[in-house]
C-alpha cells in the first residue's frame, strides 16, 4: 500500500490496483495546490471524515467528474445525491464496516463536529479504520483522543495511525501521545497541522516528544509518500 500526504488531512491511497482519497481538501489548500492539481486525480473511492470544508474540500467535483464511490455518514452521502446529483454512494456510521473488494472501511468515532460550509448540518464527525491485505490504517480524522481509541488498539493491528497535532481545533501534542499510547499502531503520523496560522506546530518537537513515549512517529511532506508493507 502507497500512503501519500497532499497537506492537512488530503491522503490518497493506492492499494491492489485502486486510488482511494480521504479528506480531499486540495483546491484552496495551501500545501497542497504545489504538490497536487484536484483535476488531475481519478479517484475510484473517496473517504470523508466529516463535512467541515477543509475536509469536504474537491469532494463535491471529484464525485462528478470521476464518478467515485464516496464512503461518508448517511448526511455527507445524502448531500451528496440531493445537491450534488451524485448516486454512487455508501453510507457509514460509527462502528459499521463495509467490503469494498481492495479492502474493509470501518466507521469509527470522532470527537469533533460537523457541518457544510453552508452551513448543513453534516452528521455525526468520523474516523476510518482501513484494513487491506497490504496493511491497516487509521484516520483519526478531527477529534480529540478519547477511550475508546484503546478499543481500536485491542482490536486491529494498527501499521499506521494518522492523528491530527495542530492543536487548536483538535488534539495537539500531548492528546496524540495519549492517543498513540491507545492504539498501539507501528507508526504514528502526524496531520491537520501547519495549513492556516492556528494550526502551526513544531513537528521536530512533536517527534521528539512521540519517541520519548516509545512510539514511532513518521513525519509526511505535502507530496512525500509512505510505503506501508505487509506485517503479518
Ligand atoms: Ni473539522
Ligand atoms: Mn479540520
Amino acid at each position: 500500500m502507497k500512503l501519500t500526504f497532499f497537506g492537512h488531512s488530503a491522503f490518497q491511497i493506492e492499494t491492489g490496483g485502486s486510488l482511494i482519497l480521504i479528506d480531499p481538501f486540495i483546491t484552496g489548500n495551501p500545501l497542497a495546490e504545489s504538490v497536487v492539481a484536484a483535476d488531475t486525480l481519478i479517484p475510484d473511492a473517496i473517504l470523508v471524515t466529516h463535512a467541515h470544508g477543509d475536509h469536504w474540500g474537491d469532494t463535491a467535483a471529484l464525485a462528478k467528474r470521476t464518478g467515485a464511490l464516496v464512503v461518508a455518514n448517511f448526511e455527507i452521502t445524502q448531500y451528496l445525491v440531493r445537491e450534488v446529483g451524485h448516486q454512487n454512494v455508501m453510507a457509514v456510521n460509527t462502528g459499521g464496516g463495509v467490503e469494498l473488494g481492495w479492502g474493509k472501511v470501518t466507521c469509527t468515532w470522532a470527537r469533533h463536529s460537523s457541518s457544510f460550509p453552508d452551513g448543513t448540518y453534516g452528521g455525526n464527525p468520523g474516523g476510518f479504520m482501513i484494513e487491506t491485505k497490504a496493511g491497516c490504517l487509521y484516520m483519526a480524522g478531527d477529534t480529540s483522543p478519547f477511550p475508546d481509541m484503546a478499543w481500536l488498539g485491542e482490536d486491529y493491528d494498527i501499521d499506521v495511525a494518522v492523528l491530527p497535532i495542530g492543536d487548536c481545533f483538535t488534539m495537539g501534542h500531548e492528546g496524540s501521545v495519549r492517543a498513540a499510547h491507545m492504539l498501539n499502531a507501528r507508526r504514528v503520523v502526524p496531520c491537520h497541522y501547519d495549513t492556516f496560522r492556528p494550526i502551526e506546530t513544531d513537528t521536530d518537537a512533536w517527534s521528539k516528544r512521540m519517541r520519548e513515549a516509545g512510539q514511532s512517529p513518521h513525519v509526511m511532506r505535502p507530496g512525500d509518500t509512505l510505503e506501508v508493507a505487509p506485517t503479518r
